[in-house]
């Protein structure tokens, strides 16, 4: 069965009592278990895993490789400053879809660049934890017609 990895980057263990007003009254285990859910039902199966350390996140995309048909990826910060991470998304050739809970583009001028952005097949942001189901449907939608 497709595999997708769901990774979560820096401070999203945080959920449900950061920022609610930005990102949600969601937990990361609410959003994670909506994304089984939403796998389920799309007849794939989900890996989640976040981490707060860039490099942790690089091995995993690099893991990922292996064992995953595709990536959903909200890296948090990094987005907005890591050539590394879209480096090791460049590296494995994998479908990864950007997801933000929060509409970067209608924030602060320092969220607007993502540089993950060129290395996506697409991005989805401001839907808060619907993103990620939204990006899972994206996903198997890209790998049934590729
Ligand atoms: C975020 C947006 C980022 O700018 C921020 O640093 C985050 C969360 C989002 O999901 O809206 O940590 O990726």
């Amino acid at each position: 069965m497709t595999s997708i990895l769901i990774l979560n980057g820096p401070n999203l263990n945080l959920l449900g009592t950061r920022q609610p007003e930005v990102y949600g009254a969601a937990t990361l285990e609410d959003v994670e278990r909506m994304c089984h859910d939403a796998a389920k039902t799309l007849g794939m199966t989900v890996e989640c895993a976040q981490s707060n350390h860039e490099g942790i996140l690089i091995d995993q995309i690099h893991a990922a490789k292996s064992s995953h048909a595709g990536i959903v990826l909200n890296a948090g910060a990094y987005t907005h400053t890591s050539i590394a991470l879209m480096d090791a998304i460049a590296s494995v050739e994998l479908p990864m879809i950007e997801v933000h809970l929060s509409n970067i583009h209608r924030r602060e001028t320092f969220r607007h660049k993502s540089f993950l952005a060129q290395v996506a097949l697409g991005q989805i942001c401001g839907f808060g934890a619907f993103g990620y189901v939204l990006a899972l449907q994206a996903l198997a939608k890209h790998l049934t017609t590729s």
